[in-house]
């Protein structure tokens, strides 16, 4: 390595056969991800259709990369032959390395978690996508907290580079080095992050983009302010815009969550993002958010 920097991370252990469970946006996206870089990967998901969704987003994800030239259909049909999708969790009994990007509820993943440490296999990693719950409770939902990590992607997940990678008191450093070199070899890039809420990015963007949704219930309107902060940071999408693309049910989770531990009275969720959920109305994927997709 060069002077000052940190020698690239190496694989303290084989990871062929990857695992994901969950069939949501970020779901999609990591199995996208992963089979891309040539994994194997095995999708668990709750039924046939929702594992069928799966294989629409990565398909018309391949679609639109061939039609502008790069891709070819053997290579899209070699990258769809290395999934498996199954309505079993025992499916997951032979991969490396479990990702789960299922819903951001703790109860909810604290029963999965403590279900996969029944069905992986000895020494498999077992990675949490959660970007606001605590790894830490994750981890002791295990008989093995020190396969447990946090591996924080993005959305779009085949589109963003970074990956937070989270390791807690009980991470075995060598759990945590083979994650980091997992991620180099998918082609993102991995930051540290300590296990509080939010981590890094999120820390910093829930509050600007609940702030947005305040400023705009005093008057202002979501065009005007999506229009200034893209003029001006040269960020790729306003407030109003990415709230559609993350899903307004997935930012009020967080934003509850960072509310919770900072004790931030700014923090409090807008009241139209509570409004836009109770409606329905969750962003892009259900066609109307804070923008109408019709
Ligand atoms: N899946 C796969 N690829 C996608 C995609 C998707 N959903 N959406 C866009 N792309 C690809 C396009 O194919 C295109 O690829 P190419 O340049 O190689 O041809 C490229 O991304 C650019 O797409 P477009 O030209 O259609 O549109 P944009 O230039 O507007 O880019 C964007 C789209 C990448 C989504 C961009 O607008 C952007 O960067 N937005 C900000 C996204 C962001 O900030 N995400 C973080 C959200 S916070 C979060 O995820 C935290 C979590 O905990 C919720």
């Amino acid at each position: 390595a060069a002077a000052g920097q940190a020698p690239a991370p190496e694989f303290k252990q084989d990871i062929a056969r990857v695992g994901v469970v969950g069939t949501g946006t970020m779901a999609s996206g990591i199995v996208q991800v992963f089979a891309q870089a040539g994994y194997d990967v095995v999708f668990v998901g709750r039924s046939q259709e929702k594992l069928d969704g799966v294989y629409g987003y990565i398909t018309k994800n391949l679609d639109r990369a061939i039609a502008k030239g790069r891709g070819t259909e053997d290579e899209k049909a070699n990258l769809l032959g290395r999934l498996t999708g199954s309505t079993e969790r025992e499916a997951l009994g032979d991969v490396d390395i479990v990702v789960e990007a299922i819903a951001e509820d703790l109860e909810v993943k604290l029963e999965l978690f403590g279900d996969l440490d029944r069905i992986a296999k000895p020494g498999a990693i077992l990675a949490t996508t959660t970007s606001s719950l605590p790894v830490t409770k994750l981890g002791e939902a295990t008989g093995r907290p020190e396969s447990v990590i946090g591996m924080h992607f993005f959305n779009p997940a085949p589109v963003m580079k970074l990956v937070e990678v989270i390791t807690t008191d009980a991470t075995a450093e060598d759990v945590a080095e083979t994650t980091r070199a997992l991620t180099a070899n998918v082609g993102k890039i991995a930051v540290s992050a300590g296990d509080r809420s939010g981590f890094i990015v999120n820390l910093l963007l829930f509050p600007y983009l609940n702030d947005a949704i305040k400023l705009h219930e005093t008057g202002v309107e979501m065009t005007v302010i999506d229009a200034a902060v893209k003029e001006t940071a040269g960020f790729p999408m306003g407030p109003f815009e990415l709230l559609d693309v993350v899903g307004n049910d997935v930012s009020l989770a967080i934003q509850k969550e960072l509310h919770g531990e900072f004790g931030e009275p700014g923090f409090a969720p807008a009241a139209t993002l509570e409004a836009k959920v109770a409606a329905g109305e969750l962003g892009r994927k259900t066609g109307k958010g804070f923008h109408d997709y019709s």
